[in-house]
């Protein structure tokens, strides 16, 4: 359940000296495609792409701290569109599993087992927004 320590977790951490994108971004991709590397292929093959991709997630997700209608039914329609993908619940515990790796890298001494669970619980509150239910005992591995 997603409250609002959680969040103000979650807010330092974007707002962290040490959140660099340049070094968050690309630990992300490399941990997603070595968990799974099928995924690989779904994904656009130019890293200029793979940024752009992963920076319109980030807004979302740092919109998603503040709770509106609107953002609900921004996460539904983009839930709809990565269901056509065929993405599934695992892909998106694999997805949770490599954000929160990188973001543990990233971060460093700030990261600890409090962030680790916020950013879990509102990647998982996220998630459902999209109607995806990944596996709630997803990501115990990166602490
Ligand atoms: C926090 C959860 C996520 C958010 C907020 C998010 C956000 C987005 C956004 C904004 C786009 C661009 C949509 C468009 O072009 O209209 C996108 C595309 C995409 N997403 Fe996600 N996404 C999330 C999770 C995932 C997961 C779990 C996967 C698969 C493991 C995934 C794979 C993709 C792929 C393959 C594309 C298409 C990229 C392209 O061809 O340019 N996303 N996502």
């Amino acid at each position: 359940m997603l409250n609002d320590q959680h969040k103000d977790l979650v807010r330092s951490s974007f707002e962290s000296d040490q959140m660099r994108l340049e070094a968050f971004i690309p630990e992300f991709y490399s941990r997603l495609f070595s968990i799974n590397p099928e995924i690989r292929t779904i994904f656009p093959t130019d890293t200029a792409r793979l940024e752009s991709k992963m920076l319109a997630s980030l807004t979302h997700v740092a919109e998603a701290l503040v709770d509106t209608e609107r953002l609900d039914a921004i996460l539904g329609q983009l839930g709809e569109k990565h269901h056509s993908m065929q993405i599934s619940d695992d892909n998106f515990s694999d997805f949770i599993q490599s954000f929160t790796g990188a973001l543990a890298s990233t971060l460093g001494p700030e990261w600890n087992k409090e962030t680790h669970e916020a950013w879990t619980e509102f990647l998982l509150y996220i998630a459902n927004r999209m109607r995806f239910s990944p596996p709630q005992d997803v990501d115990q591995t990166t602490l």
